[in-house]
């Protein structure tokens, strides 16, 4: 079944990636239909419950066969998990960087319930040669570069290290908001991985594999590296992994006219990297800052909601701005490091409101 996604922005079909409206995200948790989607191959797979599994193979002492039951009959944990796509903002990037070309609405914040991907791998046993797992997506397809054309012939995959997966808040999760994932979020399993861009949380998730060396996927090596200058040396890059720290301004919207008076500007702060301690919003393009207050309880996983309220006196046009701070010392920059790809922008966003005289 095709979803229509009327609630969502146009950005491809093929394959599909929808955005979110920043005005559309307003609420701690994103409704599913606003909720951002952003698929790599044309086809994704269409699972059915009955027969799909869970492998776990490679470097492990128990190999596992997971069905759905299986899992949901495993201890259930629920997070709150902010998702924003590396690839977010990237319209914003100067020159133009390769492609698809987001606004700032590849990003929103769900529900998700599922089970720790440590309960998993101590089922499985990990031995103790094992350096990586790599996940695998159950869609295939093709990718091309520089002419060749790589032959994707496994899936969608990323691996994480050793590391890297002893965070207990990774998870399999197969709901979403309190309903099993829709199709084109991963259904019926998929990895989410808090605090990282998207790429990491693997959607229609198929098989966990421990393995004993590094690996090289395409989506691990080729892609989602930053490359600082040109297509040269595409699997030198350093590689992305925990969200930039960033402010979004969802209220109001860029070219809205407000009224004389009081006006409160909101929105939300997330950083991979830690936790969100201060926001402070500019009405004059930067010149001057005043302190935003976070409205909600802070989150290891899940952004902050920040708001700001402005005694709009003059009428006129304004620039306004919002930045972020994290508790390991980041400050969002006015401007990001170019990278041929235009990962991980996180620029300070930049609005332009209007202020008229009264109410009508
Ligand atoms: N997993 C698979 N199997 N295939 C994909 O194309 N896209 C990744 C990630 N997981 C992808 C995937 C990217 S780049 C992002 S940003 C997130 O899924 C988007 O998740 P969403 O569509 O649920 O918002």
């Amino acid at each position: 079944m095709t979803e229509s996604y009327s609630e969502l922005n146009h950005v491809s079909d093929e394959p599909l990636v929808k955005e979110s409206r920043v005005v559309n995200l307003g609420s701690f948790i994103t409704p599913t239909e606003n909720f951002y989607i952003r698929n790599h191959y044309l086809e994704v797979p269409d699972f059915s419950e009955t027969t799909w599994n869970l492998e776990v193979k490679g470097c492990i002492n128990s190999p596992l066969s997971l069905s759905m039951n299986d899992i949901r009959a495993l201890p259930k944990k629920e997070l709150d998990i902010t998702l924003e796509c590396a690839g977010n903002s990237r319209s914003y990037m100067m020159p133009q960087a390769e492609g698809i070309q987001f606004n700032h609405g590849a990003v929103s914040t769900g529900r998700f319930k599922g089970v720790s991907l440590n309960t998993i791998l101590n089922l499985a046993g990990l031995k103790s040669t094992a350096k990586e797992i790599i996940f695998s997506g159950g869609d295939l397809g093709t990718e091309e570069e520089d002419g060749a054309v790589f032959s994707n012939t496994l899936t969608y995959q990323r691996s994480l290290t050793l590391d890297q997966v002893r965070d207990e808040n990774i998870l399999l999760a197969y709901e979403m908001n309190g309903y099993p994932l829709t199709r084109d979020h991963g259904f019926p399993l998929r990895l989410m991985v808090p605090g990282w861009y998207g790429m990491a949380s693997v959607k229609w998730l198929v098989s966990i594999e421990a393995i004993e060396h590094p690996f090289n996927g395409f989506f691990q090596k080729n892609r989602y590296v930053l490359i600082p200058e040109g297509p040269e040396g595409t699997t030198l890059g350093e590689p992305i992994t925990k969200l930039a720290v960033k402010a979004l301004i969802s209220t109001p919207r860029h070219g809205e006219v407000i009224h004389k008076g009081p006006f409160t500007f909101s929105g939300f702060a997330w950083s991979g990297w830690g936790h969100i301690t201060k926001v402070e919003v500019s009405v004059d393009g930067g010149a001057t800052w005043g302190k935003a207050r976070l409205v909600n309880d802070q989150s290891d996983t899940a952004w902050s909601k920040w708001e700001f309220t402005w005694q709009a006196n003059k009428i006129g046009h304004f620039i306004v701005k919002a930045r972020a701070y994290d508790s390991k010392g980041n400050v969002q920059p006015n401007n990001v490091r170019w990278n041929f790809r235009g990962y991980a922008n996180n620029a300070i966003q930049t609005i332009a409101v209007r202020v008229a005289s009264g109410r009508q």
